[in-house]
């Protein structure tokens, strides 16, 4: 997928960023937030609309995810945490991709113990809860991948730990497995207030897309927005800035000056 006005309409939901393909962010995971630089600002920009969507009742608990694997949920769930910890928000991500769990890889934190052994009431929130750094971002580690992710992604003790932490956050960020391939993420979505699909520019198929989209209708999940991600700096996106934003970066850089 690549045209803008149709990943909205096939998703059902807007554009609310667009995350530009980084080589130093695929090397190290997180953005390096005291520079100026292109993707910090991707993340900003992201941050900033996320919390301009349904201003009446705003979603603190929302899931990513994606149709398939390998389209920057996680890498999106870090730097958008990192974004709005920034911000002064309180902000918890939840790594609940309990087969391919990458959160506190890509932020250098330990993975033990985790999500899992909350579920199966071997350790409790307090336990495990990690802080990332000296700022408003904490994480809950995966835990040991379980024989039955699906089941324990969606049952009541998944439902009681997002109430809890839903009371002390601003903002939950769950990073999940793709749809298409596992159900995992079907049974969580149903818990969120809203899903944002990261959809991998040039790489995600229409089909999948569609079905991804299908399948959280059929949850009665709403898909929140569309992160447009690592996406190609040279690629014609104009569209997809459907706010009205522009700036400036990259205009006089080799290779940059993308329309944004
Ligand atoms: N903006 C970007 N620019 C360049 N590379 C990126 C960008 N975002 C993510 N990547 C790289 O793409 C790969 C997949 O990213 P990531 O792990 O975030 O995706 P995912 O959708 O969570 O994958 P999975 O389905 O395996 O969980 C990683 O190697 C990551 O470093
Ligand atoms: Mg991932």
């Amino acid at each position: 997928m690549r045209d803008p006005d149709e990943i909205v309409q096939l998703a059902g939901a807007p554009v609310i960023g667009t995350v530009l393909r980084d080589e130093a962010l695929e090397r190290r995971h997180v953005i390096d937030r005291t520079s100026v630089n292109r993707t910090a600002e991707d993340y900003r920009q992201l941050r900033n609309n996320l919390q301009f969507l349904n201003v009446d009742e705003p979603p603190k608990v929302i899931m990513v995810s994606s149709a398939v694997p390998s389209e920057g949920k996680t890498t999106a769930v870090v730097n958008l945490g990192l974004a709005l910890a920034d911000a002064g928000r309180r902000v918890t991500i939840v790594e609940a991709d309990l087969r391919k769990p990458k959160v506190t890889r890509y932020l250098g934190m330990v993975g033990g113990v985790g999500l899992s052994n909350i579920l199966a009431d071997t350790a409790d929130l307090d336990d495990v809860l990690q802080r990332y750094g000296t700022g408003e971002l904490s994480v809950i580690a995966a835990g040991p991948t379980p024989p039955n992710p699906g089941e324990l992604l969606s049952s009541r003790h998944m439902f009681a730990l997002l109430d809890k932490l839903r009371a002390a956050n601003d903002f939950v960020l769950v990073d999940a497995p793709p749809l298409l391939p596992v159900a995992d993420s079907t049974g969580l979505a149903v818990y969120m207030d809203g899903v944002l699909l990261s959809v991998r520019y040039g790489s995600t198929r229409k089909e999948q897309l569609q079905q991804a989209a299908a399948t959280l209708e059929r949850v009665g999940a709403k898909a929140l927005g569309v992160i447009l991600n690592i996406v190609p700096p040279k690629a014609e996106l104009a569209s997809a800035y459907g706010y009205g934003y522009s700036y400036g970066y990259g205009k006089d850089e080799p290779g940059g000056g993308a329309t944004r």
